[in-house]
């Protein structure tokens, strides 16, 4: 065959509102919103907060870093990812992720991470053989609730792709 049209479908749960969160969600989303208060953002003035569910329990928060030299700044989830793996080696494995966006103290809107960053929750996932569940504030202002974070990212860049680096 020469060529084949194919789509690929994209399972997720679009939640009306927080209150719709089980339990263990809401903590992680609440810990994502907490952690925008720690966004150092001077030239976005956007906080981004993301927090990190570990299966003992424990939860985790990043904020975006930016710097004068706009490019040596990070977002909000690779702190919280990098910073995990830097802080606490040998962590349990990550069972939830949530995200939070505010144009400063303002109202908190939609927070949908970038490339880059899918790309790093993408490795976080496979590094751990565990599914990485994510929230996300959508546009509408609805929840969306993914199963994995590499459902963000099909066609994706994985290290088996490196063969020469290992
Ligand atoms: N930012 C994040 O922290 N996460 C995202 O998903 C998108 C963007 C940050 C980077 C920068 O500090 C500011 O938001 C504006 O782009």
């Amino acid at each position: 065959m020469a060529r084949l049209e194919r789509t690929l479908p994209l399972a997720y749960t679009e939640l009306a509102s927080a209150a719709d969160l089980t339990p263990a969600e809401a903590q992680v989303w609440d810990a994502a919103r907490a952690a925008t208060a720690h966004a150092y953002a001077p030239y976005s003035g956007f906080w981004v907060g993301a927090a990190l569910l570990l299966a003992d329990g424990t939860l985790f928060g990043g904020s975006n870093q930016e710097n004068a030299a706009y490019p040596s700044g990070l977002c909000a989830e690779r702190t919280a990812l990098f910073g995990l793996s830097a802080a606490r080696p040998g962590h349990a494995a990550i069972v939830g992720m949530a995200v939070a966006a505010r144009p400063g103290a303002g109202p908190f809107g939609p927070a949908l991470p970038c490339g880059a960053c899918r790309q790093v929750m993408l490795e976080a996932e496979s590094r751990q053989g565990q599914r990485i569940a994510l929230l996300l504030p959508s546009r509408d202002g609805t929840i969306l609730r993914f199963a994995s974070v590499a459902d963000l990212l099909p066609f994706n860049f994985q290290p088996e792709d490196l063969p020469a680096a290992r």
